[in-house]
């Protein structure tokens, strides 16, 4: 299939304070691509560089080597086809969520007449069960439905890429399980390409096409790319059951608690090949395995 996204030898480095012509590399031959329509996952200790790899993605932020290419062209800065949301929801707090939703719905689609706007961000409010709250101003709301708003807009710009920063870190745990329910529901319709950061295992199991792995920074890595042969859409009660759930789990466990730190001092100690990382990590449907649970 052709790829959509690539991302080529990312490199990270910033200047030590004090010290001429030192650097310190947060991370480097960072390489992999994402196809139309998947949902990518990135996991790795505090630090490691997730949000600087996606900054750059986003062109908020430039690498300090490598390259991005989306559908051809270079990733330099922000463009609308490339939306973001961050932990914390960015609403205006002095519009109302409908009107937050049409201003960014009238910036993308310049054609579009203000009935098209209207329907369009009422259809993406109602598929994050908003519609009772669309005259509500952002302050009135709560954290988790501030968050639902900031997906309801940026599905509703259908941007050729979504990236994520841990967008549901600030909110508590059922109502992250109901908006991660959500986003498999809205996911599954829309078929939008996402790139995501999270630090919940559980989360991307349930999201993910792909769950990229990476090493402790500094001097991180992105080291492995994890298959989720998991049929989609998913749900959290049933997943579980599926075969390769806990070998998953348990394998992104043992690379975050055991793995990372070790391949980061391997790589400091440049005692190992980063050559072709990322390694494709799969787990596939055995057979014999599903007869006998029959
Ligand atoms: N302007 C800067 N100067 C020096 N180091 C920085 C700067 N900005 C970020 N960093 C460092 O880059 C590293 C990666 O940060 P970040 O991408 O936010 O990590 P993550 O999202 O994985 O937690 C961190 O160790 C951070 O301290
Ligand atoms: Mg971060």
């Amino acid at each position: 299939m052709k790829k959509f996204l690539e991302v080529y030898d990312l490199a990270k480095k910033y200047p030590v304070k004090g010290e001429k012509n030192k650097y310190i590399t947060i991370f480097e031959n960072v390489t992999f691509s994402m196809q139309k329509g998947e949902f990518v996952c990135i996991i790795g200790h505090s630090g490691c560089g997730k949000s600087t790899i996606l900054n750059n993605l986003a062109g908020l932020d430039a690498p300090t080597s490598g390259n991005i290419i989306m559908d051809n062209k270079n990733v330099k800065k922000p463009s609308l086809e490339r939306g973001v949301i961050f932990q914390n929801h960015s609403l205006l707090p002095w519009l109302s969520v409908l009107k937050n939703i049409k201003m960014a719905i009238a910036c993308k689609f310049k054609d579009l007449d203000k009935e098209g706007i209207e329907k369009r961000a009422l259809h993406f409010l109602e598929m994050v069960e908003l519609t009772d709250a669309v005259n509500k101003l952002p302050h009135e709301l709560s954290g988790g439905m501030k968050q639902r708003v900031g997906i309801a807009r940026a599905f509703a710009l259908s941007p050729e890429l979504l990236l994520m920063d841990e967008p549901f870190g600030a909110l508590d745990a059922l109502t992250r399980g109901k908006i991660q329910d959500k986003l498999v529901e809205i996911c599954d319709k829309t078929k939008q390409t996402i790139f995501m950061i999270t630090h919940d295992i559980d989360e991307a199991i349930l999201l993910a096409d792909r769950i990229l792995l990476m090493s402790n920074g500094p001097e991180a890595r992105v080291v492995e790319s994890v298959e989720i042969n998991i049929p989609k859409p998913r749900n959290r009660a049933e997943i579980v059951k599926h075969q390769n759930y806990y070998r998953i789990r348990n394998y992104l466990v043992d690379f975050l608690v055991n793995k990372s730190s070790k391949i980061a001092k391997d790589i400091q100690n440049k005692n190992i090949d980063d050559s072709r990382m990322p390694y494709t990590i799969s787990f596939p449907n055995d057979e014999n395995t599903e007869k006998l649970a029959i």
